[in-house]
């Protein structure tokens, strides 16, 4: 059995994540600062024994002190120490503002990947985004991780502030496994979506709420022409955990996380509509976001290659179970 250590872990990857270690017998010691999320989310698992999780906040040196004194207490009684990093400020909301996510997503994954280092953990996840793709987020065969980045810049747009930031972390990350001081990669996940999802900010959540509240969803003009391809968070979580599992692929290098599965943001809200049991919703275009790629489709030949992992869960599948945790 292995010590899993999740930042972020009331976040849609993290208590998933947790939960699916858990079923395996895994030791979780998970924290969150309930900056986007709640203990709600890890309701079910929070008493288990094989779980401890703590109030915390991931640039706060007292209580990374004590996370790093727990698992240097406990680790021998473990295979391997695997360190996850989930914690993060993500919404696009966020994006745009760099002060507001350089801390946590760049100076607290550092800090975080420098502790497991420290401790001696064999394995470091590092949760990157496929943002990074920026302008360049498609093409034929989907972007591979090997593709030149063309990136919008203040020139253009402060949205790719944070994407910057990700893309930084991917070599705090090579540098590391490089250096030999840790095993492990980056996953640039493509808009993972769950049932549990508590801030209707993301376009999922933001059309079953609206739908169901009044049968009419208001969509930025962009969404005239976007497509995007969904991942559920369980499909997310059996990657990192495929990745975990595939000592090989952990040479500090990038991977692709995604369906293929693209739609329409207009198709979407017809899809959630029709789940919803609502005949002819209504959409409302309203606001322009700039430097917004069109067509996200991500190539994921690589991590198919090097591990077993596929998605498992359609769109079509996911809905519906966002639907009915919705009408609960
Ligand atoms: N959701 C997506 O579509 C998506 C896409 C690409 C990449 N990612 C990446 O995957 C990772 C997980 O994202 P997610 O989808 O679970 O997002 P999420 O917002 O649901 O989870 C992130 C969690 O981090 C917590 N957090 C934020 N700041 C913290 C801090 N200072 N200390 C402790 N906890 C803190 C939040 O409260 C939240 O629970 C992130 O690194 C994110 O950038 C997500």
């Amino acid at each position: 059995m292995n010590l899993y250590v999740i930042s972020g872990v009331t976040g849609m990857t993290g208590n998933e994540l947790a939960r699916q270690l858990i079923e395996k017998k895994h030791k979780v010691i998970g924290f969150d600062n309930f900056f986007a999320s709640s203990v709600k989310t890890i309701a079910d698992i929070v008493e288990n024994p094989l779980f401890d999780f703590y109030e915390y906040d991931l640039n706060n040196i007292d209580e990374m002190e004590k996370i790093k004194r727990k698992v240097v207490s406990i680790k021998k009684n473990y295979n391997q120490t695997i360190y996850v990093n989930c914690a993060a400020i993500v919404h696009t909301e966020h994006f745009y503002y760099v002060n507001r996510t350089f801390e946590t997503n760049v100076v607290g994954m550092r800090a975080f990947l420098k502790q497991a280092i420290d401790v001696n953990a064999d394995v470091y996840i590092n949760c990157s985004t496929s943002e990074v793709y920026s302008m360049h987020s498609w093409s034929e065969d989907g972007v591979k991780e090997s593709d030149y980045i063309t990136m919008a810049d203040a020139e253009h747009s402060q949205r790719t502030s944070y994407a910057t930031g990700k893309l930084l972390t991917e070599f705090f990350i090579k540098d590391a496994v490089d250096e030999g001081q840790i095993k492990g990669c980056s996953i640039r996940f493509a808009n993972v979506y769950s049932k549990n999802e508590l801030f209707p900010k993301h376009i999922i959540p933001h059309i079953l709420h609206s739908l169901k509240d009044c049968g009419k969803v208001e969509l930025l003009e962009n969404s005239k022409k976007n497509k995007r391809t969904f991942l559920y968070n369980e499909d997310s979580c059996q990657a990192i955990i495929a990745l975990c599992d595939s000592s090989d692929a952990l040479d500090g290098s990038i991977y692709n996380v995604a369906t293929d599965e693209e739609i329409s943001i207009v198709d979407l809200v017809f899809l959630c509509a029709e789940k919803l049991g609502i005949d002819s919703p209504e959409i409302v275009f309203n606001g322009y976001r700039k430097s917004d790629p069109e067509r996200r489709i991500l190539n994921t030949d690589k991590i198919r290659k090097r591990t077993t992992w596929r998605p498992q869960i359609s769109l079509d599948m996911g809905i519906s179970e966002c639907v009915e945790e919705l009408e609960k």
